[in-house]
């Protein structure tokens, strides 16, 4: 599985870097860290809507650091496992 989170310069100034570590330690916490690859990305053209994510193919937006967590659980770990 692939997550991209967008650094653009909107997401950048609303906290991507929060968002990417928020990721890595929750990935490490679950070690996914064969299963999961997490990207920096361009601007997913979504930059009204607060930091924006890719996984796979859904862009998933409004990320911050309280909901990091349920979003990794929804989208990650349910289809993961
Ligand atoms: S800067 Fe992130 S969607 Fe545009």
């Amino acid at each position: 599985m692939e997550i991209y989170v967008c650094i653009g310069s909107s997401c950048h100034l609303k906290g991507s870097y929060a968002i990417i570590n928020g990721f890595k330690d929750l990935i490490a916490q679950n070690q996914l860290e064969d299963k999961v690859n997490l990207n920096a990305s361009f601007c997913l053209g979504r930059c009204q809507d607060g930091v924006t994510i890719k996984i796979d193919d859904q862009i998933v937006t409004g990320l911050n650091p309280d909901n990091v967590k349920e979003v990794f659980e929804e989208r990650v770990l349910k289809e993961i496992k």
